[in-house]
């Protein structure tokens, strides 16, 4: 197969240092990856950029994440809403206008919480804070201009890289101390915590599936997906995994979101019905714990 030559928008944040970490297993896959030098609400750039080289498609890994930030500051909302939104809605249209393919991630947060059974693509978004709003508003929009596409929504993301809850509380658990350390951590959130690592290994694997079978007509339009490890947990049962496969010095103690002291609102109930893309795979998707337990060996040989 000739080489898939692929541009990595965000590559520094968390997710697009997983596809640099996982590009490798894919024989035919070359990465260009670029950070926030190419600032993606600077419509031209990018498409100044696409004008210049060939690239059989685009992942957009940045995004405005400071879920916290953007509900409490005017000025992050509106940070947000240019990145998750507007710079979405421009580069679905350079995409669209100039050819070429689109994959770009959205999240468990555009939905309410208030489902009882993992929601599917079908289901009706329903944000409750500000940054499920403004992803929510990039999805639209991408799915308006309807570029040659993917949506990729997921959820609760973690890896070696950046900052998310299992490098947050490895770094927590692994500081000096004398006493086991007690952590207050949320039990009535369940979501489908996800490896940053997976999800990167998936989109490769659609895109050489693409490469494979470019007349399919499923490539020609924006196609909504999700993509979760399987399984769900709350906080408190991740990090309680989380302890006891990286044999942390702490305890955690289940506490209700009333008593956490937080800004913003999240949806208590968030897992993903990951069937369609695992039928596009043809291929299940693993448990989260095999998979979390690949990302504390990652992080450990790193070390
Ligand atoms: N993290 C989760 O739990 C989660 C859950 C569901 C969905 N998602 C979605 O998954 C995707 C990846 O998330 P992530 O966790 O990898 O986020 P992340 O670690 O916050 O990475 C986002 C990246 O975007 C970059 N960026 C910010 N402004 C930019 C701009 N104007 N132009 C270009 N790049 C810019 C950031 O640069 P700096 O490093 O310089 O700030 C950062 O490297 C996002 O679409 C997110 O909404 C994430």
């Amino acid at each position: 197969m000739s080489t898939i030559n692929l541009l990595v928008l965000g590559a520094h944040g968390q997710l697009g240092q997983a596809f640099n970490a996982v590009a490798g297993e894919f024989v035919a896959i070359t990465l260009h990856c670029v950070g926030r030098e190419l600032d993606i609400t600077q419509p031209g750039l990018v498409s100044a950029l696409l004008a210049k080289n060939q690239y059989d498609a685009v992942i957009n890994c940045a995004a405005f994440t400071d879920v916290n930030a953007a509900e409490q500051k005017v000025a992050s909302a509106q940070d947000a809403y240019a990145l998750n939104h507007l710079a979405v809605a421009s580069l679905a249209q350079t995409l669209k206008l100039q050819g070429g393919f689109l994959v770009h991630f959205s999240t468990d947060y555009v939905f309410d919480g208030n489902a009882h059974k993992p929601y599917t693509e079908h289901d009706t978004p329903h944000p409750i804070n500000v940054y499920g709003q403004s992803k929510l508003k990039g999805e639209q929009a991408m799915l308006k201009s309807n570029p040659p596409g993917l949506v990729i929504r997921t959820s609760w993301l973690f890896s070696p890289f950046g900052k998310n809850f299992v490098t947050y509380l490895l770094n927590v658990g692994q500081q000096e101390q004398t006493h086991t350390q007690t952590l207050n951590i949320v039990s009535d959130q369940m979501g489908s915590p996800t490896s940053a690592l997976d999800l990167a290994r998936a989109v490769l694997q659609l895109l050489t599936q693409r490469a494979q079978t470019p007349h399919n007509q499923a490539w020609l339009t924006t196609q909504l997906l999700h993509f979760a490890n399987a399984g769900q947990a709350s906080w408190a049962q991740l990090a309680s995994a989380l302890v006891q496969q990286a044999q942390l010095n702490c305890t955690i103690l289940p506490i209700l979101t009333r008593q956490y002291d937080s800004p913003v609102k999240r949806p208590a109930y968030s897992v993903l019905n990951t069937q369609a893309l695992q039928t596009l795979l043809n291929t299940p998707i693993r448990s989260w714990q095999d998979a979390l337990q690949e990302t504390l060996n990652w992080k450990s040989n790193a070390e």
